[in-house]
């Protein structure tokens, strides 16, 4: 058995561990498995003096988990549980930090960064300590770029990175492909080339077939959607639903002293609040003419949120209809009457709360509205949402696959809101299904004014809009 604490193995070394590695995940993938902890402690090789002395061996099924359903061949369902995280924080793969489903993308990745540690002995994000390292360690994970994780590493190294971050949940890793990156490093006789390391151990991994050599690089990958790879911007994020035409109007860079006049502007006009936003401590209101409400009462509040005003409208039967923070640690919070809504619970929370909003989930509520002010949460939840179920994609850049996946699945966005590291997304699938179940998202820099007037035109109406971290 090899130590690879602190090792610096040669580069030809983890290439052909790489390629070993790719075909025992090839291997387990086929039988239906995800591995779901790979790590260097998780590889062994055999005994010495044996014919297995030069085999790679990946032990420890303690967090395997099935990618596909056995008796129907299909691939298991996309879900996000963001307290889910299993596995080990230094080679988990960021999606396995948010809680996803297990698939074969997160063996690859977890791979990805056991190389580079072997290579170099070291990750960026060791050494985090607390109750925040999984959230420290996946933030840092997901800002350090290829580029800059193998900076000092051959290039096969970042190729294959690159290839494996940006893979979709269900997608079918080409396996002879990632093998072939790394035949530039491993040479073309590589089963008669034992490597040595450090004179103690004569190792050459690589078993199996001969694999056809990369020839170049030219490698579609460029070509094909990133995932991963964008660049983290602050946008403004903004969701349409189709509807019936009514009058919207929306103002944004408001200052406090503005916000009660265009508000009593829009009443006298017959419109009330729909929702609410802040960016740079200015703040962003939507007024519909279709609310449905009968009555809003709003108050700014230099907490974040304030009880006992809350409180004290609750008695008078209005409900939280919309909640937005200022990073100063501002709220403003607006209550209407004639919502669907039966009862109503906050929290207010310095991280995403999804324990306290799985718990409210099995009591019957649903998330109705959320806030952030700095890195502070607010999650208000009802009961008597009108949905049947709701999940949660939180993530540290726009979670564009997830989205996608639950609108494919009847979710709709229904509730939103960002700080500067994380978007978090509430998606409810609606008790009555609308005639027109079109929804459309906008990520921008400026607030989408020219983009809110196109929409109009196509009867889609702003139903939610938020302001944070995305990815360009
Ligand atoms: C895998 O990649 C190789 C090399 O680019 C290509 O020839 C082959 O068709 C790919 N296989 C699949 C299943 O896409
Ligand atoms: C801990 O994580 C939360 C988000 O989960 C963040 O808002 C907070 O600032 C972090 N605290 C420290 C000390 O980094």
């Amino acid at each position: 058995v090899y130590k690879y604490n602190s090792c610096f193995m040669p580069s030809e070394m983890v290439a052909c561990i790489a390629a070993e590695a790719i075909s025992i995940l090839e291997s387990m993938h086929s039988k239906g498995y995800v591995h779901g902890d790979v790590k260097p402690e998780n590889f062994l090789l055999g005994q010495p003096g044996t014919p297995q002395e030069k085999k790679l061996f990946l032990v420890d099924l303690g967090l395997a988990t099935k990618w596909k359903d056995p008796a129907t061949q299909q691939h298991v369902d996309y879900d996000q549980r963001p307290d889910a995280f299993r596995g080990t924080v230094r080679y988990a793969s960021a999606h396995a930090h948010l809680g996803r489903t297990a698939s074969r993308r997160d063996d690859l990745e977890s791979l990805a960064y056991t190389l580079v540690f072997l290579h170099r002995g070291r990750l960026p994000w060791q050494g985090y300590q607390g109750d925040n390292k999984s959230f420290l360690v996946c933030k840092r994970k997901m800002s350090t770029s290829p580029d800059i994780l193998c900076g000092l590493c051959p290039q096969p190294f970042k190729l294959f990175l690159e290839t494996v971050v940006n893979m979709k949940f269900d997608e079918e890793p080409n396996y002879s492909k990632l093998i072939s990156l790394f035949d530039v490093l491993i040479g073309p006789n590589p089963s008669i080339r034992p490597i040595n390391t450090d004179g103690a151990q004569k190792v050459c991994v690589r078993v199996g077939q001969k694999r056809s050599r990369l020839i170049n690089d030219d490698d579609d990958s460029n070509a094909r959607k990133k995932i991963r790879l964008g660049v983290p911007a602050t946008q403004w994020i903004s969701v349409y639903n189709s509807r019936s035409p009514m009058k919207q109007r929306y103002h944004y860079n408001v200052a406090d002293n503005r916000l009660a006049p265009h508000v009593e502007k829009g009443n006298e006009d017959g419109l009330l609040i729909s929702s609410i936003s802040s960016c740079v401590d200015l703040w962003a209101i939507i007024m519909d003419a279709g609310t449905g409400f009968t009555d809003q009462v709003y108050e700014l509040s230099p907490h974040f949120l304030h009880k006992d005003w809350i409180m004290e409208q609750w008695e008078k039967n209005f409900y939280i209809s919309s909640v937005a923070g200022a990073n100063i640690g501002s709220s403003l919070v607006v209550m209407s009457k004639g919502t669907p809504y039966t009862q109503q619970s906050y929290k207010v929370s310095d991280s995403f709360p999804f324990k306290w909003i799985n718990k409210k989930w099995k009591e019957g509520f649903y998330v109705t509205s959320m806030a952030t002010s700095g890195s502070r949460w607010a999650i208000v939840m009802s009961r008597n949402a009108g949905f049947t179920d709701q999940v949660v994609e939180l993530d540290f850049l726009y979670p564009s696959e997830g989205v996608h996946r639950r609108w494919d699945n009847g979710y709709r966005i229904t509730a939103m809101a960002a700080t500067m590291d994380q978007s978090a997304l509430i998606l409810s699938m609606p008790r009555r299904r609308p005639r027109d179940e079109t929804q459309e998202t906008l990520r921008t820099s400026q607030f989408p004014s020219a983009h809110v007037k196109d929409k109009w035109a196509k009867n889609l109406y702003l139903a939610g809009i938020c302001y944070g971290r995305t990815v360009a």
